[in-house]
């Protein structure tokens, strides 16, 4: 009975703490959570910073090859070694390429949150016993160098989400 109640109030934390709620019958370990989420918040800085400075001093004109396409090689490479799965997706509704959109529910159900204003969503589900953390971090315009490409960015507020990262990372 005691176990059943800890149990119980423990995925009421949870649930309060998550943005999105928990899908999952089994709680998860709320250090292996918070570990797990440092995790997307230094992963998704690097990826940021990183296409920031590439675009920075290497994308010159148009005909350059674009920082998202290089990262989204990158990104096959995380997933190949199931490191973990990371997407660049579109907010705008009109993508450059039209395989850049949400596909699964979290990450629809995020990108209007972030569009919305948020910067971050995140979830945890179970799959195949395993839990997951799902994220979701906005990509506002950074610099006017993304509209030379991006040309529908240039009649959005500012500061808006255009864009999405999206993150599972198993939770160990
Ligand atoms: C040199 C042209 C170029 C520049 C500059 C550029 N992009 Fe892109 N961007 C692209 C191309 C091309 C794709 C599609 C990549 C692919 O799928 O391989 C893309 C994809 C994206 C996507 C995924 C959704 C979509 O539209 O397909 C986002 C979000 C994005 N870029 C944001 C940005 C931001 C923010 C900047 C400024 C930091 C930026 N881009 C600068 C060419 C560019």
């Amino acid at each position: 009975m005691k176990r059943k109640l800890a149990l119980g109030s423990l995925t009421a934390v949870m649930m309060a703490t998550l943005c999105t709620p928990l899908s999952a019958a089994d709680p998860v370990d709320p250090a292996a959570l918070a570990r797990t989420r440092k995790q997307v918040k230094v992963l998704d800085g690097i990826y940021k910073h990183a296409i920031v400075l590439v675009t920075t001093h290497f994308v010159k004109e148009e005909s350059d090859l674009p920082a998202g396409t290089a990262f989204k090689k990158l990104f096959e490479v995380a997933k190949e070694n199931d490191w973990h799965h990371v997407r660049l997706i579109d907010a705008t509704g009109d993508p450059y390429d039209t395989e850049n959109v949400a596909e699964s529910d979290f990450e629809k159900a995020a990108v209007t949150q972030l569009v919305a204003g948020k910067d971050y969503v995140d979830r945890t589900i179970v799959r195949d016993g395993k839990p997951i953390l799902q994220a979701a971090t906005a990509i506002p315009v950074v610099m006017d160098k993304c509209v030379m490409c991006h040309d529908n960015y240039a009649d959005l507020p500012a500061g808006m989400a255009i864009g999405a990262l999206t993150y599972e990372i198993a939770i160990e």
